[in-house]
C-alpha cells in the first residue's frame, strides 16, 4: 500500500481552509494541526479536532508532519518556507512565493533533500486549459493576440492585500497566476513588456493592471486584472488568422468561430448613422463555422498527489522552481515599466 503522508498548514485564513477540505477529499492525505498567529482561527482548529501547535517551532518538531502547507500572507512566506526546508521537511507554499525573484532564490537554496513546492492552483483551471487545447488543435490557425482578463468591481479587499509590506496588489495577488498560465502557454522569449498599473480604489498597491508581453516569435498577450469593473469583459479572447475564440467566463460559456471560406468575401455593406462599411460588415453564414468550446475539465487534487509521489521519489515535481523565478522576474519588469512608463526588455 502507498503510505500515508501528514501535513501541517502554517497560517489558517481562508485559503488554509480551503486547502483542509481539500485535502479531507484526497485517499493517502490528511492535515494533522495548524499554527496560526490569530487565536480565533486557532480555536476553530481546535474545533475541528486538529492539533492546534503553540509555534512553528512544534511544527517543525513533530516528527509525525510529512510536509507544511504556508497560507500567510505573503511577507511571511520566505521565513516559514527557509525555516521548515531548514527542519528538514518539504514545503508547499502559497502563490506568489515571495515578494521578490532575490528572496525566492534563496528559498531555492535553502532546498536539500526536502522539496519546496509552489501552489499555482491555476494551471487547473478549465478555462485555461481549454484555451491550450484550442491552441493545440491549432483550430484558429496562427494565433497574434490572446487576451486573458479577470474583472471584478469591489476594490482591493480591506486586509493586507491593501498593504506594500505585506505584499499586497493586485499584480502580485492576480497576476502571477495570469502570468504563469501565459508563460506556460507560449514558453518561448518575451521581447518586450510595457505596463500601466491603476489606483482607483487603493492609492498604495496597484488595485488593477494592463500589461503587453510582445513574444519573439510568437503573438502579443495582452493581461489584465481590474477591481473596478461593473461591466466585465471576457475572460479569454484569442484571435488567429483562421478563426476567433471566446470564453466569456469561469463558467466555460463561449465559441470558436472560424473560416470555412476565404474565396467568399462578398459582403452586404452595414450603413450606420454617419456612414457605410463593407470592412466591417459581419461575415455571411456560409463562410464560416461556429463550434463548441474543446473543453477540458481537471482535478486540483491532482497537484498534491504530484506533491505526494515527488516526496516519495516517484515522479518529477510538476510545478518547477525555475517557472516560478521567472514569473517573479517578470513581475519585476511589469512595475519597471510602470514606474518608467515605457516599454521594457524582458528577455
Ligand atoms: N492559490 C490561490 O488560489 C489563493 C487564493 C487566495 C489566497 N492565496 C494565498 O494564500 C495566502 C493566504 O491568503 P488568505 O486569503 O488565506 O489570507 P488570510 O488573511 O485569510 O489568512 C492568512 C492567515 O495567516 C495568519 N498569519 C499571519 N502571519 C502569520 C505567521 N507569522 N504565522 C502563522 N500564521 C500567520 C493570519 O492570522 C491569517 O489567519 C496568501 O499568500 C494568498 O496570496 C492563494
Amino acid at each position: 500500500m502507498d503510505r500515508a503522508f501528514k501535513m501541517a498548514i502554517v497560517g489558517f485564513g481562508g485559503m488554509g481552509n480551503w486547502h483542509r477540505e481539500l485535502v479531507e477529499t484526497i485517499d493517502g492525505l490528511s492535515v494533522k494541526g495548524v499554527f496560526d498567529i490569530a487565536k480565533d482561527r486557532m480555536d476553530f482548529a481546535a474545533s475541528l479536532g486538529l492539533v492546534a501547535y503553540e509555534s512553528l517551532e512544534a511544527v517543525l518538531a513533530d516528527e509525525e508532519i510529512d510536509f507544511v502547507l504556508c497560507a500567510t500572507p505573503n511577507d511571511v512566506h520566505k521565513e516559514v518556507v527557509i525555516r521548515t526546508l531548514s527542519a528538514g521537511k518539504s514545503v508547499v507554499c502559497e502563490k506568489p512565493a515571495t515578494m521578490s525573484s532575490k528572496d525566492f532564490e534563496e528559498m531555492m537554496a535553502a532546498q536539500g533533500t526536502s522539496k519546496l513546492f509552489v501552489h499555482q492552483n491555476r494551471r487547473w483551471d478549465e478555462d485555461y486549459l481549454t484555451v491550450r487545447n484550442i491552441l493545440d488543435q491549432k483550430l484558429l490557425g496562427p494565433v497574434f493576440k490572446v487576451e486573458s482578463r479577470v474583472h471584478g468591481s469591489r476594490g482591493i479587499p480591506g486586509d493586507w492585500r491593501g498593504t506594500l509590506e505585506h505584499g499586497g496588489g493586485m499584480v502580485l495577488d492576480w497576476g502571477v497566476h495570469l502570468l504563469d498560465q501565459v508563460l506556460q502557454m507560449f514558453p518561448g522569449k518575451i521581447k518586450t513588456v510595457y505596463t500601466t498599473l491603476t489606483h482607483v480604489t487603493n492609492e498604495i498597491v496597484d488595485d488593477g493592471f494592463t500589461v503587453n508581453l510582445q513574444f519573439e516569435n510568437g503573438p502579443l498577450v495582452v493581461v489584465e486584472v481590474g477591481t473596478s469593473n461593473f461591466i466585465n469583459l471576457p475572460r479569454w479572447y484569442v484571435l488567429g488568422r483562421d478563426g476567433s475564440a471566446v470564453i466569456k467566463d469561469w463558467d466555460l460559456s463561449g465559441e470558436v468561430v472560424c473560416i470555412t471560406n476565404w474565396d467568399k468575401n462578398d459582403a452586404v455593406p452595414v450603413k450606420t448613422a454617419a456612414g457605410l462599411t463593407k470592412t466591417m460588415a459581419p461575415r455571411t453564414e456560409d463562410t464560416i463555422k461556429t463550434v463548441e468550446l474543446p473543453v477540458v475539465h481537471s482535478d486540483i487534487r491532482d497537484h498534491y498527489k504530484n506533491v505526494m509521489d515527488t516526496i516519495a521519489g516517484k515522479t518529477e515535481q510538476l510545478i518547477k522552481n525555475e517557472e516560478v523565478l521567472r514569473v517573479l522576474r517578470l513581475m519585476e519588469c511589469m512595475f519597471e515599466s510602470a514606474a518608467k512608463n515605457q516599454v521594457v526588455d524582458f528577455e
